[in-house]
């Protein structure tokens, strides 16, 4: 039995224009997602979901390629159970050069499931890692976060970029454009989040923003827009010291303002993220945006005070709010 655990995100920026090859600026929070896995005698998959959040459920079915299972779970629930850790376990045989080995795997997440959080990349990254072991087969960080990335990418029909994936796999801060991939220092900021209690389908938004951009500039325009965004916090976030001082925190609170005004534009929020974008700002947050692809779900905002947290429980629109420490480590055994 091997156990492995991976964490999610937050963006502090750019979401959605790093699917065309702009920077990105993903860091890893103290949530994570934990993935138990025991070889089977044969070659079946055998997925039990606890999620802290849903009421958990199990289903066994043939290995990648089979026939959908046939349970009454909602979708989103049944592709985060099947499709990524499906995706996953195929990438840790692969890399054992096992192809017929099952498993039995029990995920257990503290992540909110399609909230911006990056909940399937840690689920996927935590699954290579304990299956790969699992299999005798040491991978390092770098062929994790590729390995992850490849089944991200099939599982969501080629629209994801690199960035969950390898800010979950390698945790702290990361830059991620494209395929180069890198971590910047890891300065500790006041993140709190507030979840709307929703989920927004990735997939759609990012067709969403891809048809607006083909058929207007100034949509393309906004998509360069946020890359200039970024690499304006990247430099911030590079020249921070451990704990990042009151005018850092502030100039990125800026920034990422102006994140979620662009990503607005591009209609990827929504009237929960926005009424939690403002209550932040308004009880003093030095900047507030989406996290993630948006439709619904998380917020992030910068606020070393409690006043946030405060104006955020009182929010019709906010379901939960917590204070996200950065997890400096990433995947790690347990
Ligand atoms: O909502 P999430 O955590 O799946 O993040 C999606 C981020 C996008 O930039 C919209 C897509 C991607 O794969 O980078």
């Amino acid at each position: 039995m091997v156990t492995a655990s991976a964490p999610g995100k937050v963006y502090c920026f750019g979401e959605h224009a790093v699917v065309y090859g702009e920077p990105a600026v993903p860091c890893a929070i103290e949530r994570r997602a934990t993935v138990t896995v025991e070889r089977r005698d044969d070659d079946r998959l055998r997925v039990e979901s606890e999620d802290l959040r849903i009421s958990g459920f199990t289903v066994e079915y043939d290995g990648a390629g089979g026939k959908a299972p046939d349970v009454d779970a909602p979708t989103r629930l049944l592709e985060a159970a099947t499709g990524y850790v499906d995706a996953a376990i195929e990438q840790a045989r692969d890399a054992a050069d096992a192809p017929d080995v099952g498993f039995d795997v029990h995920v257990e997440s503290a992540i909110p499931l399609g909230a911006g959080l990056g909940s399937s990349a840690a689920v996927v990254v935590a699954t290579i890692a304990a299956a790969s072991r699992a299999l005798d087969c040491e991978l390092d960080e770098r062929e994790i976060a590729e390995r992850a990335y490849r089944s991200e990418h099939a599982v969501q029909d080629g629209e994801a970029s690199r960035a969950d994936t390898f800010c979950s796999t390698m945790g702290g801060a990361v830059r991620v454009a494209g395929d180069d991939c890198r971590r910047l220092g890891t300065p500790d900021l006041p993140f709190v989040v507030g979840y709307d209690g929703g989920a927004g389908d990735t997939g759609e938004l990012v067709a969403g923003v891809r048809a607006l951009r083909d058929e207007y500039d100034f949509a393309a325009d906004t998509v360069a827009a946020i890359g200039d965004v970024v690499r304006r916090g990247e430099t911030l976030i590079e020249d921070a010291n451990a704990v990042a001082s009151e005018e850092t925190v502030s100039e990125l609170g800026r920034l990422m303002n102006f994140n979620h005004g662009l990503l607005e534009a591009l209609g990827v929020s929504s009237r929960s993220l926005d009424e939690m974008v403002w209550a932040a700002r308004e009880a003093g947050a030095a900047g507030a945006k989406l996290t993630g692809a948006g439709g619904g779900g998380c917020v992030v905002a910068l606020d070393a005070s409690d006043a946030t947290e405060t104006a955020l429980e009182l929010t019709p629109a906010c379901e939960d709010v917590f204070r996200a420490e950065l997890a400096s480590e990433g995947v790690r055994y347990e």
